[in-house]
């Protein structure tokens, strides 16, 4: 049992490509850390930090009290689940569950038993005498899974274990990975860029854009509580609305609508306004602070609608809103009121793109 610490770690391959720029971060016993981001970001890069399959260029790597940069892989008492899976494909399930036990010459009686237990939990008794070549990619997911598993490391690293699974059978095995890491109690760092994941799995979520956390927070916060454009525009999907408006006195201009904006020491002349599409409500009859639209495109998603607005004497300002009812039958061309509630609005620096006020109430679909 021993907790992770990243202490300002750096990785420069070239001058220009910089995949880990000061990543301060740690990881509690029993704490689930994904790091989120788009391609490139350096998630991998981070991983293979920890785990000694590369070395940083400036910073260290603390497993409990232990400073490990510099220890060779093998000593760090790892487990990594690889995207491609990385099994034997010589070798049977039994066998490549086995082998990182046989490498440290567990007893052979205390090999099977775990094995079995492993097998057990995720569902592999019946398979283990199949080689990776005779299974599915979920199975061979679920073998690289058991093979981490039985190690029983100090620490888990799993680099976006789901991501050549079909959607179905990611949820399930989604679900699963939930279960079975709660129960460890070891950190976890997590790798993906899938969102949905990011948000189910997670104690903690750090935001990366090109080698920098953006923000590290509890799901939730990311969420509701976006530190910048780069996070509310990255997590949830559709993306918050995200529009630059200019400022005149205490409002802010969209289209000829005028938008109170919150307290401020001085207003500035431009301010990114972001919106959520599920906090963008259709007026009722008693709404004041209307803004009118028009629509120009209706997504019917089964469970809800999205509903594309052009804001009205404005070609460019455009607002999507999430809605579970499609809006009295409204179609594309037709008219529309909107409410964007003040409380719902977060606020961002036009220059920097750092949030300046954030939204009272948290996000929610109506
Ligand atoms: N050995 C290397 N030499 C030079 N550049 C590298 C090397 N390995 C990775 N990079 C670069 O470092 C950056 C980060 O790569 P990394 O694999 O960490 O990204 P990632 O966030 O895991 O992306 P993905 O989601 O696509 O897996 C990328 O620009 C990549 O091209
Ligand atoms: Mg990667």
């Amino acid at each position: 049992m021993a907790k992770l610490e990243l202490k300002n770690l750096n990785k420069t391959y070239t001058p220009k490509v910089i995949p880990v720029k000061d990543v301060s971060l740690s990881v509690e016993d029993g704490e689930f850390l994904t790091l989120l981001g788009p391609s490139g970001c350096g998630k991998s890069t981070i991983l293979r930090l920890i785990a000694g399959l590369e070395e940083p260029t400036r910073g260290q790597v603390l497993i409990g009290e232990r400073n490990v940069t510099g220890v060779r892989p093998g000593d760090r008492n790892i487990a990594m689940v690889f995207q491609s899976y990385a099994l034997y494909p010589h070798l049977t399930v039994y066998d490549n569950i086995a082998s990182g036990l046989k490498l440290k010459k567990t007893p052979s009686e205390e090999i099977k038993q775990r094995v079995a237990e492993a097998a057990n939990v995720l569902g592999l008794e019946e398979l283990m005498n199949r080689k990776p070549g005779q299974m599915s990619g979920g199975q061979r997911q679920r073998v690289a899974l058991a093979r981490a598993l039985v190690r029983r490391p100090d620490v888990f690293l799993l680099d976006e274990p789901l991501s050549n699974l079909d959607a179905l059978l990611r949820e399930r095995v989604r679900a699963e990975i939930k279960q079975l890491f709660a129960a460890q109690k070891v950190p976890v760092v997590y790798v993906t860029h899938d969102q949905t994941e990011a948000m189910t799995l997670s104690s903690k979520v750090a935001v990366l854009n090109k080698g920098d956390v953006q923000q590290l927070d509890a799901p939730e916060l990311i969420y509701n509580n976006p530190a910048n454009v780069f996070v509310a525009g990255f997590v949830g999907s559709p993306q918050m609305n995200l529009l630059t408006l200019s400022c005149q006195g205490n409002h802010a201009s969209l289209g000829n609508f005028k938008i109170p904006l919150p307290k401020m020491p001085t207003v500035p002349h431009n301010i990114v306004l972001g919106i959520r599409p599920e906090n963008v409500h259709l007026a009722k009859p008693e709404d004041t602070n209307i803004i009118k639209g028009r629509i120009f495109l209706v997504e019917n998603l089964g469970m809800h609608y999205l509903i594309s607005v052009r804001v009205d004497s404005s070609e460019k300002e455009e607002i999507i809103v999430r809605a579970l009812v499609p809006i009295q039958q409204k179609w594309s061309g037709e008219e529309i009121n909107l409410v964007l509630p003040n409380e719902s609005i977060h606020w961002f620096n036009v220059q920097t793109g750092d949030a300046m006020v954030k939204p009272s109430v948290a996000s929610q679909l109506v």
